[in-house]
């Protein structure tokens, strides 16, 4: 009886989101908000597949599941972890059940790169039931293919953040390029929930009429993204908090200039800006979701107190350095 339990970090895109679908550099952080899938293969389950979560409810499968093709539960919340599953068990042979339990403390659908978490540490957990450690590497070409059953032309960027961890900059090109960077100073981020849900395949379409309809524009926006990931990864290696606070805001115009952001984005921005910030953007997809705040730590207190009076949902976020982690045991939990 095997059992396995991996976990992967949420993220904050710093600068270059949208851009990096077309190849401009990227720079985003791994967070202390973790996606924890903990596997087990027993004997006496029936052949089922059992998957139980904190926040869609649970559901059982037959273990057929990982066999068939059955492509009614394309849309299923699940699916992703069937895909896995299919991916990687499919040959296993002898009668037995699966249970998945995951356990999420990243909000759902709002710009934290939940899907990758779920993708990078479901693929490290599923293959520990074949007792097998794969290479970091290969689990993150299997959770970017599962990432991009949830929306097709993911860059990739989310799934290489949760894998490694700490801070990077990162350019989708046929290899993966990318480099950590180290920070002068710890930085100090307040995130802002919106709420609102949205579809980062939906925003991207969006980025991809814009740029369709606005071809000179958009060559002149991704140039100026290109220059703001170059300035910020000296403004971050030197812990200059204006400079980052200040490419964030210039990186933010170009956001609303694409289409992305919306009025509540802006109006939490504009609070933001008002209570201590030094620089305010949406992170992610936008067109809801969250924005970043950067902030002094000496403000921190005042700034949160603040923006709660106001009604926001915030909490402070802090860069962390590991990303995935995996743990594969090989007897009852
Ligand atoms: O899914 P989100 O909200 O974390 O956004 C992902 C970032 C995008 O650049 C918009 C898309 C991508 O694939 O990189």
């Amino acid at each position: 009886m095997t059992s396995t339990l991996a976990s992967a970090p949420a993220k904050i895109i710093l600068f270059g989101e949208h851009f990096v679908v077309y190849n401009q550099p990227i720079i985003l952080a791994s967070i202390n908000k973790r996606m924890k899938i903990e596997c087990k293969i027993e004997e006496d389950k029936n052949n089922t597949v059992n998957i139980e979560t904190n926040h869609f409810g649970k559901k059982t499968f037959p273990l057929s599941i990982i066999e068939s093709n059955n492509h009614s539960i394309v849309n299923d919340f699940f699916y992703p972890i069937i895909y896995i599953l299919r991916k990687i068990l499919r040959y296993y042979s002898e009668p037995y059940g699966i249970t998945i339990k995951i356990h999420s403390e990243i909000p759902y659908g709002v710009g934290l790169g939940s899907s990758a978490a779920l993708s990078v540490a479901g693929v490290a957990a599923i293959s520990g039931l074949n007792n097998i450690v794969k290479e970091k590497n290969e689990i993150l070409n299997i959770a970017i293919e599962t990432e991009r059953i949830i929306h097709k032309n993911s860059s990739g960027a989310d799934c290489v953040v949760s894998t490694y961890g700490g801070l990077l900059y990162y350019q989708r090109t046929t290899s993966i390029n990318m480099r950590s960077l180290n920070l002068n100073n710890e930085l100090s981020f307040i995130i802002i929930n919106t709420g609102l849900k949205h579809s980062t395949g939906q925003l991207v379409s969006i980025v991809k009429r814009f740029r369709e309809n606005n071809l000179p524009e958009f060559h002149h926006l991704s140039n100026d993204v290109s220059r703001i990931c170059e300035r910020a990864v000296n403004a971050l290696e030197e812990g200059n908090y204006l400079h980052i606070g200040k490419l964030m805001n210039e990186n933010q115009t170009i956001l609303e200039r694409i289409g992305v952001s919306t009025t509540e984005i802006n109006n939490i921005i504009n609070s933001s800006l008002q209570y201590g910030a030094i620089g305010s953007k949406l992170t992610g997809a936008g067109g809801g979701g969250c924005v970043l705040s950067l902030i002094h730590h000496q403000d921190k207190e005042y700034f949160l107190a603040n923006m709660k009076k106001r009604g926001y949902e915030c909490f402070p976020v802090m860069i962390e350095n590991q990303g995935l982690k995996v743990n594969i045991k090989s007897r009852n939990f």
